[in-house]
């Protein structure tokens, strides 16, 4: 089917777009509110219009064949809210179809975290589909783990796939390889919060758990990696940004252009709110050649919670039984991508907060662990830091 041009709305710094671009579609227009995203997609998509506000947007451009929008999350739930008390409020979501009412682009790909789908009890995502079908769109959307790809980060999103005139199945189902094999992956390194460790803390084997965006003052929230073989004191470091940035699939230095020369910088917020670039890459290539759905459909009820993969159209919403794994592209282990000799250790204070909460969590961990945690704790600071 070739090469279609793209218009990404909400673009941050175009994790979608690079993806689609590697799978030989080409990105004709791009759409994004803050400055320093802004200067990342002028920097690494050369030529290419940046506009600076969905809201201003009056039409696509007549070539757009795909429009991607991985809209903000927490307008969701502002849009899920303002369908059930009459619309009277509209978010951001709804300039996406707006847009599209004017112009059918061929495609529509929309993404956002895997918690859309239980947002507001289901009724965000109920909301989505309402407007596809009203539009007469067949919709499609699968949850997948970026891990398929063969990055090291555990991250699980929703990518909602919809048209006029094609069939979003052929692609979004057309491959499964269902869950990765425990052979694929290492015990040489794990990945956790070392924010967290009260409720949950992220574990991971050889990968990192989500990234995150961090606070809205790009506060970076780094997660934390367990080297159990690595030298006392480097045995729980932090990935940089630029290893963040490979992580979610980009070249080493891609956000390089928001640098503002301050430590806690926009570049983690940007990165942890990006889409992993492989992930569209796959998605880019089975737009230009679909194949046929795997998966068996079943009737979803009205009201029933929303599953992790389905289509649907004005007939009626269907459950769909494929995994979170598409594929299983050549996996890159974490310790092949932390630069370990520029990794920076957990601070002792970082630490010492972390293993006061595991005193007092209900978690299981791992005894060499928290052994690993209590030196890192020791050889980063005084023996009396370690808290009882
Ligand atoms: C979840 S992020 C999208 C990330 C993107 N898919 C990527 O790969 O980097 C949502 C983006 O919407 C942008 N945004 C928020 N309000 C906007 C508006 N009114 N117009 C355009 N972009 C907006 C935010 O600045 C943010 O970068």
């Amino acid at each position: 089917m070739g090469s279609f041009a793209v218009a990404g709305l909400f673009a941050g710094i175009g994790g979608i777009e690079l993806g689609l671009d590697r799978a030989g579609h080409r990105t004709e227009l791009l759409c994004e509110a803050w400055e320093p995203a802004a200067s990342v997609l002028a920097e690494r998509f050369p030529g290419v219009p940046v506009h600076p506000d969905v809201r201003t947007l009056r039409s696509l451009p007549r070539s757009v064949d795909l429009l991607t929008a991985g809209f903000p999350c927490q307008d969701l739930s502002q849009a899920g809210m303002a369908a059930g008390i009459g619309g009277s409020q509209s978010g951001l979501v709804d300039h996406v179809f707006r847009l599209i009412g004017r112009r059918h682009p061929r495609w529509l790909l929309l993404e956002n975290v895997q918690f859309m789908l239980q947002l507001d009890r289901g009724r965000a995502m109920s909301f989505l589909v309402a407007e596809l079908s009203d539009l007469g769109y067949r919709w499609a959307y699968r949850v997948v783990d970026s891990r398929f790809t063969g990055v090291p980060q555990r991250r699980r999103r929703v990518l909602l796939l919809a048209s006029r005139a094609e069939d979003p199945r052929a692609v979004l189902f057309a491959d499964d390889a269902g869950e990765r094999p425990e052979s694929d992956y290492r015990s040489d390194a794990f990945g956790f919060y070392w924010t967290e460790g009260l409720k949950g803390l992220g574990w991971a084997r050889d990968a990192v758990p989500t990234l995150k965006g961090g606070s809205t003052v790009g506060i970076p929230s780094s997660p934390g990696i367990w080297v159990p073989d690595a030298e006392p004191g480097q045995k729980l470091i932090m990935p940089s940004i630029e290893d963040t940035e490979v992580l979610q699939g980009f070249p080493r230095g891609w956000t390089q252009p928001a640098d503002l020369g301050r430590r806690n910088g926009p570049r983690w917020k940007l990165t942890g709110n990006a889409v992993t670039v492989g992930v569209a890459r796959w998605l880019g290539e089975r737009l230009s050649s679909p194949g046929s759905p795997s998966g068996t459909s079943l009737r979803r009820e009205e009201g029933a919670p929303w599953p992790s993969a389905a289509w649907g159209d004005r007939s009626g919403v269907f459950r769909v039984d494929v995994s979170e794994y598409p594929r299983h592209e050549s996996y890159v282990h974490l310790r092949d991508v932390v630069d370990e000799t520029a990794a920076r250790p957990i601070t002792n204070r970082g630490a010492r907060g972390f293993y006061g909460r595991t005193l007092s969590a209900k978690l299981r961990f791992d005894p060499k662990f928290i052994a690993d945690v209590v030196q890192h704790i020791e050889v980063t600071g005084s023996v009396e830091s370690v808290p009882a």
